[in-house]
């Protein structure tokens, strides 16, 4: 676990294990240098010595005697300042993470950070101090709990002292307060992704949703499997057929008091593990699809953060989850499905099961809700990991205002979108000569994620829509000091972020 608390002692004048300063590329305070140098008298020198610049990514980490006690003081750097303002926050995010990755190492019980000057990164102390706060919450993440050998076990205790002058703590304890709630959503996500899919059901992420409203207040309907068959839900009903696995249907709502606010949608993909059904995955890697209910982790643990966070807008989750399996009762290739709306689509592939399950939320979206946007998460495609990589989501869209708000959010909070050309040419790839669609794109088009949006935007009539392919962001990000192996809970920073920021 970790603690926050504010100070406006002088760094160095504290009892800390840890002591921290950060600093641009060739860009020391001099004053950082004369304070820390009281704990380290040979600094400069040793400075030169190593050649730390500051650049993005480097750190001096030194050992020094305060008070006859071990301590260790620590430089990190925040790369250049000519940065762009995106990289300038993000390389402080890293930067962080590297001390939460020093404090283990050191064993570290308190750690005194100077906080540096939020100015510097083009936004107020509020928001520099919620970034760093989540973003240490997100490096202690670890995922231990079947490990039983308490030596291989990550304790990891911290108190963090943020070093300010008073007049700016009033801001900073806010950010404090605002950035655990995120800290903690985007753990709670990623917790559920780790855990294995013999453990994280969907009856068991339904009633973690269950749970969470119950304590929060909010409004919560979960259909069963029953129910979602009667009320002719019958893309998720395929997708839960091959399974011994109930599917459920989860709809959170967060109210505002406020009149005339609008109305929005947050929708994720919810298989809590995707073996491909009868068109069955390859063995090799097959286990990392336990991870493919991070869309829906992402919605309910968002829904939860907002209870608290209080955004100016009517919030509605919604997770399908089911379990992707095959057996005598799975969805075949060639079968029929006919969704909520009434649609049909050729199963052609079990494995683009996804898409099956979205279009029965999406249509409940339209229907029950006409909200003003609704914006879709999913592990949906391997084309868009392959395309991007593990560090920015697809999205995919054509409304412009919404991808301008979704790329705001996205820049300030570290989960970042790159958008994917969505034009019309592609839908052609999903038409089918015996249902509404078919379940994959024909082979000549390629552009696997551009043709499952296609697909998904059969379903959202006219409303004002925004699809995030979250396949290649959502586990085992590399290279990220704030990322362990596992789960990253992408997702969650950037819809809180776009929710308190709507307007
Ligand atoms: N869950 C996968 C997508 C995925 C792949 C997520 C890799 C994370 C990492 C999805 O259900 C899937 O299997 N998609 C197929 C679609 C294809 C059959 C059209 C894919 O991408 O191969
Ligand atoms: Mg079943
Ligand atoms: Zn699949």
């Amino acid at each position: 676990m970790l603690s926050f608390k504010l100070t406006n002692q002088h760094v160095v004048e504290h009892d800390a294990d840890l002591y921290v300063g950060f600093c641009f590329k060739n860009a020391l305070p001099e004053s950082l240098l004369r304070d820390f140098s009281t704990l380290y008298a040979p600094l400069n020198e040793v400075i030169n010595k190593r050649k730390f610049t500051g650049a993005t990514g480097s750190q001096l980490v030194l050992s020094a005697i305060k008070k006859n006690k071990p301590v260790t003081i620590m430089l990190v750097g925040l790369g250049s300042e000519k940065n762009s303002q995106t990289d300038r926050l993000e390389y402080a995010r890293r930067a962080m993470g590297l001390v939460i990755r020093a404090a283990e190492n050191e064993k570290a019980a308190k750690v005194a950070v100077l906080m540096p000057d939020s100015h510097l990164f083009g936004i107020n102390e509020f928001e520099l101090t919620k970034e760093l706060v989540s973003v240490s919450m997100m490096a202690a993440y670890h995922f231990d709990q079947f490990i039983t050998d308490p030596a291989h076990k990550l304790t990891c205790d911290i108190e963090i002292l943020l070093c300010a002058e008073e007049i700016l703590h009033n801001q900073m304890s806010i950010g404090i307060e605002f950035g655990q709630r995120i800290g903690h959503a985007v753990n709670q996500a990623r917790q559920w992704c780790d855990l294995p899919a013999d453990v994280l059901t969907p009856t068991v992420l339904a009633n973690h949703a269950i749970r969470i409203a119950k304590v929060h207040n909010l409004k919560i309907t979960v259909y069963d499997e029953p129910t979602i068959k009667k009320m002719g839900m019958g893309g998720l009903a395929a997708v839960s057929a091959g399974s011994a696995q109930e599917c459920r249907f989860v709809v959170i709502e967060y109210n505002t008091d406020l009149k005339n606010t609008p109305t929005i949608v947050l929708t994720g993909k919810g298989v809590t593990f995707d073996s491909g059904g009868i068109s069955i995955k390859p063995a090799n890697r097959m286990d990392e699809m336990k991870d493919d209910m991070a869309g829906a982790a992402a919605v309910i643990s968002t829904m939860e953060a907002i209870s608290h966070l209080k955004p100016r807008a009517n919030v509605i989750g919604i997770a399908p989850i089911a379990e992707n399996m095959p057996s005598g009762t799975a969805v075949k290739p060639g079968d029929i499905v006919t969704f909520y709306n009434g649609m049909t689509a050729e199963v052609k592939n079990t494995d683009a099961e996804g898409r099956l399950i979205l279009a029965d939320a999406l249509s409940y979206a339209v229907k029950h809700y006409k909200p003003d946007m609704i914006i879709n998460v999913a592990t949906l495609t391997g084309s868009c990991a392959a395309a991007l990589g593990p560090f920015f989501a697809g999205m995919m869209s054509n409304h412009d205002d919404i991808v301008e708000k979704l790329t705001t959010a996205s820049k300030r909070s570290g989960d970042r979108l790159w958008r994917l050309p969505f034009h019309q040419d592609y839908k052609r790839a999903i038409r089918s000569h015996i249902a509404d669609m078919c379940n994959i794109g024909n082979e000549t088009y390629k552009a696997g994620a551009i043709t499952a949006g296609f697909f998904l935007q059969n379903f959202v009539e006219e409303t004002p829509w925004a699809h995030l392919d979250i396949a290649g962001t959502s586990f085992n990000v590399p290279d990220m000091s704030y990322y362990r192996p596992g789960a990253t809970g992408f997702g969650v920073r950037l819809f809180i972020d776009f929710l308190m920021n709507f307007k």
